[in-house]
């Protein structure tokens, strides 16, 4: 009874932030992302009597009690499901290091939905192991199906899953994560959410907004017109940081930096290197381009002196089993 899954982390283009369900963490619009082929977890999940109680280590970093807390509760929650009265052994790892800022929930929440259910021998279709991704963690939905990835609300937990519009191949587009402060305290994502949606006078304008900004990010893709896509990508981007920014208590997760390499990234437009900018809960900023930018982009990106990290990033395959355990 063990199984190993490894899962990407995922870039929403149109966003999730706000829940109509706090509980089942159902979204409040549909959102759109694509999966990271270098922002990976792994993890294995093995069922056995030798366990007294469940256990969640992180390889290489310091667990803490809150993120245990979380990924006990997600294995508890498949375990009232099919009665198994096993206790687990989990272990996980990032391909990234904490340090590099990104959170690692999408990607954690996908593997550990994908080891345990197969661990506990239950052979859940895409879209169920999409509905129990999300309820460990909203944007973890979309780290289950490959590609570029569309999340319907959905009115009841059931209805609300992620799947892929657009296999990982059909457009060769590149996130380049440039991560500007690496430690950085934050609200957690789920405290701003629940916060925002009391208190921010933008959180239902932004919500409707984003509905139809939805639609022509799907229209736009299907022409693989980026010009458009981007700037449906920036749109949202500033819609939501408008909210995060109009919450009481006043949400500020950029950094003098952020706004540094946004003004970049529109400076260089001028000079022919098309790219756009989207920023999740955090100062570090997702630039996406098309394969022909890359280059052109990463040497501006790396004359910028406090510019600590860049990781490349191609449209990744969804969340998956593997033979290799990690123990
Ligand atoms: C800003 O999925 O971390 O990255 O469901 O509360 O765990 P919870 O939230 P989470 O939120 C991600 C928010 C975001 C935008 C996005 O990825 O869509």
């Amino acid at each position: 009874m063990k199984a190993t899954a490894v899962a990407p982390a995922n870039i929403a283009f149109t966003k999730y932030w706000g829940k109509v369900d706090d509980e089942l963490r159902l979204p409040a619009n549909p959102s759109f992302s694509m999966n990271l082929d270098n922002c990976l977890t792994t993890t294995t999940v093995e069922f056995d009597k030798k366990y007294k109680e469940d256990s969640f280590e992180m390889i290489g970093e310091k667990v803490q009690e809150k993120e245990e807390r979380r990924a006990l509760k997600h294995i508890d929650h498949m375990r009232q499901k099919v009665h198994i009265p096993l206790r687990a052994k989990i272990v996980t790892k990032n391909s990234f290091p904490k340090s590099a800022g990104i959170a690692s929930s999408a990607s954690g929440f996908a593997a550990l939905a994908v080891a345990a259910s197969n661990a506990a021998s239950l052979h859940l279709s895409e879209k169920e192991l999409s509905v129990f991704a999300r309820v460990g963690s909203g944007s973890a939905c979309r780290s289950i199906p490959d590609g570029f990835v569309e999340w319907k609300e959905g009115k009841t937990s059931q209805e609300s899953y992620a799947h892929s519009l657009f296999p990982p191949d059909y457009w060769d587009l590149r996130d380049i994560l440039v991560i500007v402060r690496s430690k950085n305290k934050k609200t957690p994502t789920s405290e701003g959410m629940e916060l925002g949606r009391e208190t921010s006078i933008f959180y239902t304008p932004r919500i409707q907004a984003v509905r139809q900004l939805h639609e022509t990010l799907k229209t736009a893709f299907v022409k693989k017109d980026f010009k458009t896509v981007g700037e449906i990508i920036e749109k949202d981007c500033i819609y939501m940081h408008c909210v995060m920014m109009s919450t009481i208590p006043h949400l500020f997760y950029w950094t003098p930096e952020t706004l540094a390499v946004i003004q970049n990234v529109i400076e260089w437009r001028d000079e022919a290197i098309e790219s756009y900018y989207t920023i999740d809960a955090g100062p570090n900023v997702h630039v996406i381009c098309e394969a022909k930018t890359e280059e052109k982009l990463i040497s501006k990106l790396k004359k910028l002196d406090f510019v600590e990290q860049i990781i490349i990033n191609k449209p990744a395959k969804g969340a998956h089993l593997i033979t290799n355990h990690l123990f």
